[in-house]
């Protein structure tokens, strides 16, 4: 049954485990619908508890029998568990429960993904395996026997002992439950090793279903890269003997960093230059690198509990945003990161989903995996790391290490170790993690007589139940450019603590331009009145990539702006600009393919709606096509040229230099797209011998009008591989003209291949929906209805998915009175749905306020 009315559980309300774990054996008997999970616990009671009850988690299990050293027990059943009576003293707990893999369609304990079993247990999946304190500050080694006939049977740690129908895994490092993998089935393995600079040897193992085996050469070379890049950066050696990472179909998220055992999202590991695109290899480098990071921040040192989320994942991204800094550009890598920030954390601070990265309270804790606990959570460390600076930054990460190895932490820990190691309080900092919602950073200039003035004043708008904020630490790095473009004060951190604060530069032979929050040193909205020469200027001459780059963003927003509201719009300042920074052979040209880049249209609609305005999706629409429009013209006479020098004669290599010339060739093809009605595209189409071009060359075919017979072309050659289809059924929606778009995706539900039983494939049709803002809000209310339709269909099947998706719905606030009365609608009828899930309730009834 499910609870009609969740209660929030609260930080303030955390006490320590009542009892302890010190060894846990499992032995699982494998079988679709009714595997058998026997499980011998050794408990002790915690010094430190406050109170003595024994009480085990546990979700749906049939329990066949338990027992306390030996004698039968009859547990009590009480709300998400059990109450035994048990003795005050070390204790062994065995039970035997059935569950039902089979039926499990939420993706969450153990389930069946396409014949294999495999299991999912963060945040709170190990309740659906076993009886078992499921909070992860109870720590234990665990060993596991399996027994099937499956050919491949895994689990965490060291492979022990096996036999005939059997086999044995012992982790000999205490993890908490949610860190528990199993895997069986009929699997295949790409095998590798690595030594570490301690000179152990470790066997590297990457399974996938037979058929895959083409698509694992890059995964394992980006898990070599990222077990040398952790010794070298981090001083990290990795502790077992083996390292195995596995494909599953039926994922909920990217991956999943078990101990020694990750479970992948075939979409976040399988990839080949003829079935995946430059941005696929570059994802999967990073989430491959993020889950084996996770190894020491995350697994050796845990969470205390789910509050401390961002105390893993936060400084897991960070870790994981460095190493593809060092990996590819990192200017293009920083630039892609903020691009994400802003499209997907701003976008959660400024709604009603906005919380703190350590939330003070929760109802379900699976709607806690966000950007904010995440990429804003690499921000803060970012920011902490300019502020303490490199050395200090190291010198509190080896204490972190030392100090806290084998332990579940909290985030106050980790500040703990900032200040012992460098001296520095960080009480105001700590701000950062308490404080929900985006500063916004006004600047105001002076300048006489050689002494220019910066002055900020920073205001952080109310979010849900935190009307008031005061003020943080914003490290904002700031350089100042001369008339002639040249740099006459390198890039200093101003250190600003205050609501407002002025910084002076004195010596200055010039009036300068500023270049501020050169790589965005901090996830603020800066707000300062400027001009489009001064931009133009900064996108020609800043040194900072990042700003440069930031620079024609504004200018082009500006255009748009004005383009909608009827206000200035400098066009032709645009232009200009953009042609000047296209014919500069210097600059990378992944970094031009970024600057030519159109801002997204809900990044407008936010800008909009900050300025007072009610944004208005149709006419955002249709300025972006006439600007696109106009910039095909005014840059028509540069593509014969930048397109041939974009040619990549090599074979195809997913690296950054490869990456970054088909980028901006495929920018160009837009533009060309424009002009030729598809010509180009076609022909490119045609000769694609991988997929970034074939998916870049189909997307312009489909801007054009003219993709029906490629469409059907491409559907024929990979309809047998689900992470193509899933593009191609992507594609078409984000594609759709705003009146086809709810068609379209109607349209494709009805296709063989759509099942909202795989994450992927529902994804891939809704949310891309959500992603076309004109599709998504159009005027009648078509596009609520039919993507509430689905919620509601697919809520009993996967409440995480359904939960997830309806945060297409946050943005309602920004519209006109009829949108918003429709999205009401929407959402109440979703509320109002009989056995709504925990997950989805919480999510739509915050988004509802
Ligand atoms: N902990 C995983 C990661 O960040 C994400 C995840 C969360 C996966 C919950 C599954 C379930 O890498
Ligand atoms: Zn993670």
């Amino acid at each position: 049954m499910k609870d009609a009315s969740p209660q929030p559980i609260y930080l303030s309300d955390y006490t320590p485990p009542e009892y302890l774990v010190d060894q846990v054996e499992l032995t699982f008997r494998l079988a679709p619908s009714a595997t058998r999970v026997i499980s011998k616990i050794r408990f002790r009671p915690n010094p430190e508890a406050v109170s003595k009850r024994f009480f085990l988690h546990g979700e749906g299990l049939a329990t066949i029998s338990s027992t306390i050293d030996g004698a039968p027990v009859t547990p009590r059943e009480v709300e998400g568990g059990i109450e035994v009576d048990a003795p005050d003293a070390p204790f062994t707990w065995e039970a035997e429960v059935e569950i039902d893999p089979k039926a499990n369609t939420a993706l969450e304990g153990l389930y069946m993904s396409n014949g294999m079993y495999c299991t999912q247990c963060e945040a709170e999946g190990f309740r659906k395996i076993t009886w078992y304190p499921d909070r992860p500050d109870v720590m234990a080694p665990f060993t596991v026997r399996i027994e099937g006939d499956e050919p491949v049977m895994l689990s965490n740690g060291n492979p022990t002992a096996s036999g005939d129908g059997w086999r044995e895994w012992t982790d000999p490092w205490p993890k908490p439950a949610y860190l528990f993998a199993l895997v069986a089935g009929d699997l295949v393995a790409r095998e590798d090793s690595f030594t570490t600079m301690s000179g152990k040897h470790v066997d590297l193992r990457l399974w996938v279903r037979p058929g895959d085996e083409g698509k694992t050469a890059f995964g394992m070379e980006a898990l070599k890269k990222s077990m040398k890049w952790d010794e070298e950066v981090y001083g990290r050696e990795y502790d077992l003997d083996i390292f195995q990472i596995v494909a599953v179909s039926d994922f909920n998220m990217g991956a999943m960093e078990n101990k020694g055992l990750n479970i992948f999202n075939t979409s976040a590991v399988l990839c080949s230059p003829e079935t995946s695109t430059d941005a696929n290899f570059e994802r999967i480098e990073a989430i491959i690198a993020h889950e084996y990071f996770h190894n020491w921040t995350g697994n050796r040192i845990t969470c205390r509990d789910w509050f401390q989320l961002s105390l893993k994942e936060g400084l897991t991204v960070f870790r994981d945003q460095q190493f593809s800094a060092d990996m590819r550009s990192p200017s293009v890598c920083r630039i892609s990161d903020v691009l994400s920030l802003r499209g997907r954390q701003f976008r959660e601070d400024n709604g009603p989903l906005a919380h703190q990265v350590q939330p003070d309270s929760f109802v379900e804790i699976n709607n806690f995996y966000t950007a904010t606990i995440y990429e804003k959570g690499a921000e803060v460390i970012r920011m902490l790391k300019t502020l303490v600076g490199d050395d200090g930054y190291r010198k509190a990460l080896d204490l972190y290490f030392e100090r806290h190895d084998g332990q579940a932490c909290t985030i106050d820990d980790w500040l703990k170790v900032f200040e012992d190691a460098t001296g520095r309080d960080l009480s105001q900092f700590r701000r950062w993690y308490k404080q929900a919602g985006t500063p916004r950073l006004k600047v105001t200039e002076t300048w006489d007589d050689g002494t220019y003035q910066l002055t900020f004043t920073q205001t952080t708008p109310p979010t849900p139940g935190q009307a008031v904020k005061e003020p943080q630490v914003i490290p904002i790095a700031v350089g100042l450019l001369g008339p002639n473009g040249d740099e006459v004060r390198e890039t200093q951190v101003l250190e600003m603590t205050e609501g407002t604060q002025t910084f002076t530069f004195e010596g200055l032979s010039a009036r300068p331009v500023p270049s501020i929050l050169r790589g965005f040193s901090a996830p603020v909205i800066v707000e300062r009145e400027t001009t489009p020469d001064e931009r133009a200027f900064l996108l020609a001459h800043d040194t900072d990539e990042f700003n440069r780059w930031e620079a024609g963003r504004s200018l082009a927003k500006e255009v748009l702006t004005g383009m909608i509201t009827g206000g200035d719009a400098p066009q032709a300042a645009y232009l200009d600009a953009l042609a000047t920074m296209l014919r500069d052979d210097s600059a990378d040209p992944a970094f031009r393919a970024l600057a030519l880049q159109m801002p997204g249209e809900d990044d407008i609609a936010q800008t909009l709606f900050d300025a007072g305005m009610t944004p208005d999706p149709d006419a955002i629409h249709e300025a972006c096509e006439t600007l696109k429009q106009a910039r095909a013209e005014y840059l028509q006479d540069l593509l014969p040229r930048l397109s041939a020098d974009m040619t990549v004669s090599e074979p195809f290599e997913p690296n950054a230099e490869q990456a970054g010339k088909r980028a901006l060739g495929l920018q160009l093809l837009k533009l060309a797209t424009r002009l030729d009605g598809g010509k180009a595209a076609q022909a490119q189409y045609e000769a694609a011998d991988n997929m970034t071009h074939s998916l870049g060359a189909l997307a312009c075919l489909l801007d054009a009008g003219k993709a029906d017979a490629a469409l059907a072309e491409f559907r024929e050659r990979w309809k047998n591989d689900a992470l193509v289809m899933d593009k191609w059924f992507m594609l078409q929606v984000s594609h759709a003209a705003p009146a086809e778009a709810a068609a379209t995706v109607e349209r494709l539900t009805k296709d063989p291949a759509f099942t909202m039983k795989n994450p992927n494939r529902f994804r891939s049709v809704f949310g891309a929906f959500a992603g076309n803002p004109a599709g998504f809000h159009q005027k009648d209310g078509s596009g609520y209805a039919l993507l509430a339709d689905w919620l509601i269909r697919l809520d009993p099947i996967n409440p995480q998915i359904t939960a997830r998706m309806s945060g297409a719905f946050e943005t309602w606030k920004r519209y006109d009175a009829d949108r918003q009365d429709l999205i009401a609608g929407e959402l109440d009828r979703i509320l109002a749905t009989p056995g709504l899930s925990r997950d989805t309730a919480e999510m739509v009834g915050r988004i509802r306020g």
